[in-house]
C-alpha cells in the first residue's frame, strides 16, 4: 500500500496481508489446543508460517459475494485451515497459561477492541490463549500508551467465548488507514460478525465527569481520512456503504440492558473522531460542542467504518477519562487519561462483561 507515483493502492497485496494474518491466528489457536492436549510439541514456534500462506492465498479471490453472515467465514475456514498450517507446528501459547478451547472452527463470532487503559478486561477471560500482535504476520504494532498489543481468545464466565484485542492501531502512530484497520477485516475473515469497540475519550459536556461511561450512538468522522478510500474490496462490501445504523440499535439496547441490570449509569452520545496526536484546542472543542457531539477521541471511527463496510454489527463504549480541552482550567495529559481509565476499569469491565453475557 502507499504506492508513490499516482498509482492506486494494490488491494491484492492488502488482501494477501489480511488472509495471511487470519490464517496465522487460526493456526495458532488450533495449534494451542492441539499442543495443550498432547504434551510434546510445546516450544515449537510457527516461525514464518505466514509467508508461504500469503502466496498460496493471494490468487484465489473466491469470497466474492459471500459478504454477510457466516458465509465468508465458513468459506474461508476451509481455505485457511489448509493454508494456515503451512507445514509449521504451532506451540501452545505459554503466556496464555492454558489451552485455547476452540479449534479453528470454534473461533468466536464476537470481538472486542480494548482501548487506552482498558486492556485489563482481558484478565476476566477464562481458558485464555494469547497471541502477541508481534507474532502475527502483517499486523501492525501497538505503540500507544496503555495498549499492550495482544490478541486474546477466552471465555466470559456464564457467557460466550470472545476475541479481545488488547490495544489497537491509530493513524496518529503513523499507520495509513488500511494498516490501522487491517485487524477489522482480519476479524471478519475469522468469522467475527459482532464487534464491540471501546475507547477513552474527552467529554464535551461540562456536566459530565471523568470516569463516566458513554454508549456511542453515532460518530462524526473528523479525522480527515476515510479507510475505505481507494479501490473497493467488493468481496467485503459495497463501494458506498450505508452508515445510517453504524452503531447497531440492537447491540446498543443490549448495552443499555446490561447497564440497567447492574445499575451502572450510562451516558449516550455522539463520538467525534479526531486524528491526533495533539489533543484538541479549546476552539476545536467548542466547535464539536456546537456540532452536538458528546465525546472526542483519536480512535474507533476508522474501525467502525471498515466494520460496517464488511457487514459487521458494531457497538461502541467510551470511557470519558477527562473533560475535553478548555472545559476545565487545566492542561490535558495522557497520564490523566490512563489514570482515569484505570479508576473506571471495574465499572467498565462489569458493563462489558454483562453485555457479552447478554449477547451469548
Ligand atoms: N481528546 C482526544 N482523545 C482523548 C481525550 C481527549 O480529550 N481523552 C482521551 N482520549
Amino acid at each position: 500500500m502507499g504506492d508513490a507515483g499516482g498509482r492506486l493502492p494494490d488491494i491484492d497485496a492488502e488482501r494477501a496481508n489480511i488472509r495471511e494474518a487470519a490464517s496465522y491466528i487460526r493456526s495458532r489457536l488450533a495449534g494451542a489446543r492441539a499442543d495443550c492436549e498432547g504434551a510434546g510439541a510445546a516450544g515449537a514456534r510457527a516461525e514464518g508460517a505466514g509467508d508461504g500462506a500469503a502466496g498460496a492465498q493471494a490468487g484465489g479471490e473466491d469470497a466474492a459475494g459471500a459478504r454477510a453472515g457466516g458465509a465468508m467465514a465458513s468459506g474461508d475456514g476451509a481455505r485457511t485451515c489448509g493454508d494456515g498450517a503451512a507445514g509449521a507446528r504451532i506451540a501452545c501459547d505459554g503466556a496464555a497459561g492454558g489451552r485455547a478451547e476452540g479449534a479453528a472452527g470454534d473461533i468466536p463470532d464476537i470481538a472486542v477492541v480494548l482501548g487506552s487503559g482498558l486492556g485489563g478486561f482481558a484478565g476476566r477471560l477464562a481458558d485464555a490463549a494469547t497471541i502477541p500482535y508481534a507474532d502475527i504476520p502483517r499486523f501492525a504494532r501497538s505503540t500507544a500508551p496503555g495498549h499492550k498489543g495482544n490478541l486474546i481468545v477466552g471465555k466470559i464466565a456464564g457467557g460466550p467465548r470472545v476475541i479481545c484485542m488488547q490495544g489497537r492501531f491509530h493513524m496518529y502512530e503513523g499507520y495509513a488507514a488500511p494498516e490501522a484497520t487491517r485487524h477489522v477485516r482480519v476479524l471478519r475473515e475469522l468469522g467475527v460478525s459482532r464487534l464491540i469497540l471501546t475507547n477513552a475519550s474527552g467529554g464535551l459536556n461540562p456536566a459530565w465527569s471523568a470516569g463516566d461511561l458513554m454508549l456511542i450512538e453515532d460518530h462524526i468522522n473528523f479525522t480527515g481520512q476515510n479507510p475505505l478510500t481507494g479501490p473497493n474490496f467488493s468481496e467485503y462490501g459495497p463501494r458506498f456503504p450505508d452508515m445510517s445504523f453504524a452503531y447497531d440499535p440492537g447491540l446498543r439496547e443490549t448495552v443499555r440492558r446490561a447497564a440497567g441490570s447492574l445499575s451502572i449509569p450510562l451516558r449516550e452520545g455522539v463520538y467525534v473522531g479526531f486524528l491526533g496526536p495533539s489533543f484538541e484546542t479549546p476552539a476545536e472543542i467548542r466547535m464539536f460542542q456546537a456540532l452536538g457531539a458528546s465525546a472526542v477521541g483519536m480512535s474507533t471511527v476508522p474501525e467502525a467504518i471498515v466494520a460496517n463496510h464488511c457487514g459487521m454489527k458494531v457497538c461502541g463504549i467510551s470511557c470519558v477519562t477527562n473533560l475535553a480541552a478548555g472545559i476545565l482550567a487545566q492542561p490535558l495529559t495522557s497520564e490523566e487519561v490512563l489514570e482515569s481509565a484505570a479508576k473506571a476499569g471495574p465499572l467498565f469491565e462489569a458493563l462489558l462483561e454483562e453485555t457479552l453475557r447478554l449477547l451469548r
